[in-house]
């Protein structure tokens, strides 16, 4: 079965709008699908007028709840740099999704990212680096565009360029006013179309694990030790006590 994707960005000036766009194309001309969502604003209007920000395109929903994202297979998250980390409208998203990092609910999900930094040594490579940390803590399987399929784009010196083997990648300039270029529109394709392969192959792989694990003959945890393949470990105490899910032990006053 196809694997069910979303992408997830969010853009202040639309330099990430743009590769998601660019994403969802590669997808796309695979045969592949895709839902595109966007990160809820945290900022009041009146900070965004002075960063002369451009109104959120209202066609594409807002991830509000973070339990919309459970039914996806694989998600490409876009990210726009502050100080090589997420930004915190990112952020204050994540810090929903105490009940889904406490159920394991985005667990065994795989991920990719995009990243825009205003230049070049602004955090292309460490704002992903800086994500896994967030990836790891849910359980979900980091897919890295690498350079197999996109060695031309990557290792061309020609030019100044975004993106690296963790994704595609572009920068906005200092002043905002630089566009992804071509090239870093085609990355973002090629991007798409890299991830697309890589989890449709991990999804027709995953009956055959399975059987494997049923019968005992797979790595993973078989039925006997009391798991079902694929799916987390559920905790005997997993009662969530707090507003966002929080486990046992840890209450909120
Ligand atoms: C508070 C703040 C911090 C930022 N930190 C960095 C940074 O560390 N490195 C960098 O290259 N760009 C930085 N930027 C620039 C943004 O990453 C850039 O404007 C953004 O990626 C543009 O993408 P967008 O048009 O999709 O919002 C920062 C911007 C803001 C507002």
């Amino acid at each position: 079965m196809a694997p069910k994707i979303a992408i997830i960005y969010y853009s202040t000036w639309g330099h990430v709008k743009t590769l998601a766009m660019k994403e969802a194309e590669g997808i796309k001309s695979e045969g592949g699908t895709c839902d595109l969502y966007q990160i809820p604003e945290t900022l009041p209007e009146e900070a965004l007028t002075k960063m002369h920000a451009p109104p959120k395109d209202t066609s594409i929903p807002t991830l509000d709840d973070p339990k919309t994202l459970e039914q996806y297979d694989a998600f490409l998250f876009g990210i726009p740099t502050r100080y090589g980390n997420f930004p915190a409208q990112w952020k204050t998203f994540w810090d929903k999704t105490g009940g889904q990092w406490q159920s394991g609910a985005y667990w065994g999900k795989y991920a990719g990212l995009f990243v825009c930094t205003a230049t070049m040594g602004g955090g292309q490579e460490t704002t992903a680096l800086n994500a896994m940390s967030t990836l790891a803590h849910h359980g979900m399987i980091f897919v890295p565009l690498g350079y197999k399929t996109t060695f031309g784009i990557l290792a061309d010196m020609s030019e100044v360029r975004g993106g690296s083997a963790w994704g595609a990648g572009t920068f906005a300039g200092a002043d905002g006013s630089r566009q992804p270029t071509q090239k870093e529109q085609d990355l973002a394709i090629a991007h798409g179309k890299q991830f697309y392969g890589a989890v449709s192959k991990k999804k027709e792989e995953e009956p055959q694990q399975q059987k494997k694990e049923e019968s005992g003959q797979g790595q993973g945890q078989s039925k006997s030790q009391g798991q079902t393949a694929g799916e987390p470990q559920q905790r005997e105490e997993n009662e969530s006590k707090g507003p966002c899910g929080l486990p046992f032990k840890c209450e909120v006053s």
